[in-house]
């Protein structure tokens, strides 16, 4: 709040409702390096399992990888960031679980088009591999009729863009919630873009959290 003097105003405020949440954590090299390295050898035996990979424009892994153990470091990761997440929110759960998690590998000239992680409560990509061209995701509004008025502003704000882009580096945990609608430029590096994409879901949601959450007139029979 603050006061406007002069003004006859006593005192005025901007809420900022209903806010869309990004979390990003940067990991440290001592931390990161081992983690990509696993990843790294965990993608390359795919590859040389499937010679069509390596060849391909760009490809996207088995959505099963938090299952294996070249990936445990990354799952561990994302399990510790999540956890600060659902408790700043102080959610009231069971627990949670990596419902889904592969790799996307693209090679120059190829983007990764907006899309969503339906059926999920908190989405996140890991960054294996970014280069300077390759190493930014975008966000769109989730409000679509926003966009329907944009007149000009004299300097970007999230009050009045409709895209967010930001700059990713390896070993950096992006985090979102999963209805978020988000997508990758075209790579422009000439490099390989390599990050681990995931999703986690409450496994109670269906038989405990989705329980209507107000009381009831009359006693349950
Ligand atoms: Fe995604």
């Amino acid at each position: 709040m603050a006061a406007n003097t002069g003004t006859g105003v006593e005192k005025s405020a901007v809420l900022k409702l209903f806010p869309t949440y990004v979390w990003v954590t940067q990991f440290e090299a001592s931390v990161f390096g081992p983690v990509n390295a696993r990843i790294r050898q965990c993608l390359a035996e795919i590859e040389s399992g499937n010679p069509k990979l390596a060849a391909s424009g760009q490809w996207q892994s088995d959505q099963r990888l938090h299952k294996k153990p070249e990936l445990a470091g990354l799952v561990g990761l994302v399990r510790q960031v999540a956890a600060s997440i659902f408790e700043s929110l102080t959610l009231v759960h069971d627990g949670f679980q990596v419902t889904g998690c592969w790799a996307n590998v693209s090679n120059p000239g190829y983007p990764h088009r907006p899309h969503a992680h339906p059926n999920n409560y908190l989405s996140g990509v890991w960054y294996v591999q970014t280069a300077p061209g390759a190493d930014s995701i975008s966000f769109f509004d989730p409000r679509p009729q926003a966009s329907m008025m944009a007149p000009p502003a004299r300097r970007r704000d999230i009050a009045t863009q409709d895209t967010v882009s930001l700059d990713v580096a390896e070993g950096m945990l992006v985090m979102f919630p999963s209805w978020l609608l988000h997508a990758v430029d075209v790579n422009q590096s000439n490099a390989r873009r390599i990050s681990i994409a995931f999703n986690i879901m409450f496994p109670s949601f269906g038989t405990v959290m989705a329980r209507p959450t107000w009381q009831a007139d009359t006693p349950s029979g």
